[in-house]
């Protein structure tokens, strides 16, 4: 670890994670792979591949990749809903990755146990204390709370208020904090009030290595966080996951899709389970269309609203070192203030 004044704050995280900062840089679908997350963990960050629908061997090679330009500790997030999820709990088990982030819903007592009998850490997302309880109790090493400012998929509650639900009432295992942050000041105040570090997935988009497309960085440049708008629920029977992008076309799609669905569910052309599958492919397919191919009309641009705070594109080392330096200047004003 480093002799940052901040090692007081976020010493937990950091031993957790075999990092020296406790900054992680949230997977993101698409844009976070190899490039972005080793840069990530070479300058003291916690890199997270993003798995995604990834087939388990494609995932093995990022993983393989990812490892060939870092030594840091870095980590591979799995979604719940993912087709291959249990298949890819099983390769990522054989590969030699330490850490494992599960998000998208709750998953079984079953496959953390798989994990961690492999040697994994596990770390889940909680939405509430409950299920961060439950989490704990399945044998959860972590715990990571993200609230409704976050891009892409979204719980309904606000980072705030889950740290005063979740982060004031558990001890038991570090939590980090998500949603909205993209300043030092805001991760130095959040692992003041207990959080073991900060997970940003926006802030890092525009880092020179994340291979987003520049049109979809731009974006990002151009957009307010007003922009950054969560999609609406059409109707109790299609219960959408909602999620946060910037308005486009392609967020007035997936209304009309919904509506299409909605349609076809009524009728019972389809299952509730088939018309999931489609909303969550509209969404994969879009990122897609917008972050790798560029075209950010029709695709989907996901960002949190903090998005409204970026300037420009910069190297992954000149975010963290910002981070770093106002989060020391923060917490030296605390140390004074007291
Ligand atoms: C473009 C984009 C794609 C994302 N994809 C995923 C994902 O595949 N899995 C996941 O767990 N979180 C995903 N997230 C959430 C991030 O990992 C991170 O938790 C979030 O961005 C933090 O909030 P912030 O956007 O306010 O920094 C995504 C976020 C963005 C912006």
């Amino acid at each position: 670890m480093g002799d940052s004044i901040l090692n007081k704050y976020w010493n937990r995280g950091c031993d957790f994670l075999g990092v020296e900062k406790s900054i992680l840089c949230g997977a993101m679908s698409w844009i976070s792979e190899a490039s972005l997350v080793s840069a990530i963990s070479n300058e003291g960050g916690f890199g997270i591949i993003a798995g995604g629908n990834m087939p388990p061997d494609l995932l093995v090679k990022e993983i393989e990749k990812t490892r060939s330009m870092t030594d840091r500790s870095f980590g591979v997030n799995l979604v719940t809903v993912a087709n291959e999820f249990k298949g890819q709990v099983a390769q990522v088990a054989k590969t030699n990755v330490k850490h494992v982030f599960i998000a998208g819903g709750i998953p079984d007592a079953e496959e953390i146990k798989q994990l961690k009998e492999a040697g994994k850490k596990v770390t889940c997302f909680a939405p509430t204390l409950f299920m961060a309880k439950r989490m704990i109790k399945y044998g959860a090493d972590a715990l990571v709370i993200e609230g409704s400012e976050a891009g892409g998929h979204v719980g309904p509650v606000s980072t705030s208020v889950l740290v005063q639900e979740i982060l004031f009432h558990l001890s038991e295992v570090p939590v980090f904090v998500a949603g909205g942050i993209g300043t030092g000041e805001m991760m130095a105040n959040y692992m003041a009030m207990g959080a073991a570090g900060c997970q940003l997935g926006t802030r890092f988009v525009v880092a020179d290595e994340c291979i987003a497309h520049e049109n979809f960085k731009n974006l990002y440049i151009k957009a307010k966080a007003k922009d950054a708008v969560v999609t609406t629920r059409m109707d109790r029977s299609l219960p959408t996951i909602p999620v946060r992008a910037i308005a486009n076309k392609g967020t007035r799609k997936f209304d009309e899709l919904q509506l299409e669905l909605i349609g076809k569910l009524k009728k019972k052309e389809i299952s509730k389970k088939e018309a999931f599958e489609q909303l969550e492919s509209f969404w994969l397919g879009g990122l897609r269309k917008a972050a790798i191919d560029g075209d950010v009309d029709n695709g989907s641009v996901m960002a949190g609203q903090i998005v409204g705070t970026i300037n420009s594109t910069e190297p992954a080392k000149s975010i963290i070192d910002n981070l770093v330096e106002h989060a020391e200047e923060a917490v030296k004003r605390f140390a004074a203030e007291r």
